[in-house]
């Protein structure tokens, strides 16, 4: 047990201040199982072995729930969304919208996400300032309205990007407090909580009302979810159900992708000798023609620049887990309402599993270097039943708007920048956002064939 907690608040407090530093030091310090106290009852173990994670994730996976924390965000997403459903709801839901997510439909999503960042970035001035944790932001949520639902994000930021911000703002609030007092009452923030999700279920609905009216066959995310017709029960989904999954597929679905590409642009901002390998991928694989979606499987350094940024600033840096009932993992007996703390963060920062944990280095990824870790050294996208659903879709998208960024800019942090530091909201992310230059590589470019070094 870590000692000091406070009589009432247990280490909430401590946690709260330093969520990673707080983790990484109960993992040094107290190993594989580290015990300690959220309020005054809630017992939470840190899990830092990758066999004992395992049996939580997938070999004992029926003997844990999602935490509590998932609470704060149901307003939002529903009870019955792929992120927040259980049992028998999740696995039916996860049957429905596994097609969604097969290879062949992503590769049709490919193109939307070479399409839109191609469009995006053709308005990047040389040499100007930007903040690129919001162009990745847009950037994410245009391939996200597009793939899900055929919208334009150019004329949605106002009807869902801003309450989106909004209602994603309220939740991590949420989650952090001790106390979650229901939405009917009537506090400033609760009222601008309802107000954001009553605006996202209008467009929401809406699109789907829409729909259902069209005769017409689409390929999208939402034409799928709405063709999907259960195998055991031959039923689809009801409106609530479409409407829950799309907010959740929204939600879960461009944050992560979003931070792991600006964590990404900045780490190449840094690292002068990955950015030419990167810059000699991108001209050997695509040199001046457009980038398609088969350059992805060709692309292999720039999908470890993925995997790097992935390791040091998992979006996702804490899985949570409970117990519904008496449990023996490895040994150690735990209760049923333990929590359980998963941390990719503190994992992946494991020196036993990777030499000098805090430097870039992709090519550490080479020759199936993950094949020879413990499979839960390095789990960026949790696993067992509910692995990300979108885990396959992510990669090929922010190895492909990277690619087609680092075909035409270099981007440098901006001469004053702040320190960068990460910060623990939903997602890892940098904390002030990034203000980058954006210079143009024309020279370069034009000069395809370039070898690796
Ligand atoms: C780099 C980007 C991403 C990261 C790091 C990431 C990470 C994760 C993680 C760690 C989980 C599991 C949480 C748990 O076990 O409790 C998860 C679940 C999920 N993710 Fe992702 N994700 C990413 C992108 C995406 C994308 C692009 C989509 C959809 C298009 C998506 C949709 C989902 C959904 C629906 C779930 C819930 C699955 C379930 O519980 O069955 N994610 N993600």
């Amino acid at each position: 047990m870590v000692p000091n907690g406070k009589l009432i608040s247990g280490h909430t407090k401590e946690f709260q201040k330093d969520v990673l530093g707080f983790l990484t030091r109960l993992s040094k310090e107290y190993g594989d199982v580290a015990k300690f106290r959220f309020g005054p009852f809630q017992n939470v173990y840190l899990i830092s072995n990758p066999d004992l994670i395992k049996q939580i994730l997938v070999t004992k996976h029926k003997s844990f729930v999602k935490s509590k924390d998932s609470n704060a965000i149901k307003p939002l997403v529903g009870d019955e969304g792929l992120l927040t459903s259980e049992k028998d709801v999740h696995r039916r839901q996860r049957r429905l919208i596994q097609p969604s997510f097969k290879r062949s439909h992503i590769s049709n999503y490919a193109q939307d996400m070479i399409d839109i960042t191609m469009d995006y970035i053709s308005t990047w001035e040389n040499e100007k300032e930007r903040i690129i944790t919001k162009d990745m932001m847009n950037i994410a949520l245009g391939i996200i309205s597009k793939t899900m639902f055929s919208m334009d994000f150019k004329d949605g930021y106002d009807v869902v990007g801003e309450p989106m911000e909004a209602a994603l703002r309220i939740s991590v609030k949420r989650m952090r407090t001790l106390l979650q007092l229901p939405l009917w009452v009537p506090t400033k923030s609760n009222r601008e909580y309802k107000k954001a999700i009553q605006r996202l279920d209008k467009v929401i609905y809406s699109i789907i009302e829409k729909r259902r009216e069209d005769a017409e066959r689409h390929e999208d995310m939402l034409g799928i979810l709405m063709e999907a017709r259960d195998d055991e029960d031959g039923l689809g989904m009801s409106n609530q159900q479409v409407r829950d999954e799309l907010m959740t597929i929204f939600i879960a679905g461009h944050e992560t992708t979003a931070n792991a590409l600006s964590w990404a642009i900045y780490f190449l901002s840094q690292n002068p000798e990955v950015e030419t390998k990167l810059f000699n991928e991108i001209d050997r694989v695509i040199g001046n023609r457009t980038p398609t979606p088969d350059d992805f499987m060709k692309l292999t350094y720039t999908q470890n620049i993925i995997r790097e940024s992935l390791r040091i600033y998992p979006p996702v840096y804490i899985i949570s887990r409970e117990a519904e009932e008496d449990v023996e993992i490895g040994g150690h007996h735990f209760k049923k309402g333990d929590m359980f703390l998963l941390s990719p963060y503190v994992m992946q920062h494991k020196p036993e599993y990777f030499d000098n944990p805090d430097s870039f280095i992709p090519e550490r990824f080479e020759n199936n270097y993950l094949k020879t870790l413990p499979t839960y050294a390095y789990f960026p996208f949790s696993g067992g039943p509910r692995v990300c659903i979108g885990n396959h879709f992510a990669l090929m998208e922010a190895v492909l708007v990277l690619a087609c960024i680092a075909q035409r800019y270099r981007i440098r942090l901006a001469p004053d920048h702040h320190e960068v530091k990460p910060i623990t909201t939903l997602t890892l992310r940098p904390k002030r956002g990034l203000r980058m230059i954006v210079e143009e590589r024309n020279e370069e470019s034009s000069q395809p064939g370039a070898s690796d070094i």
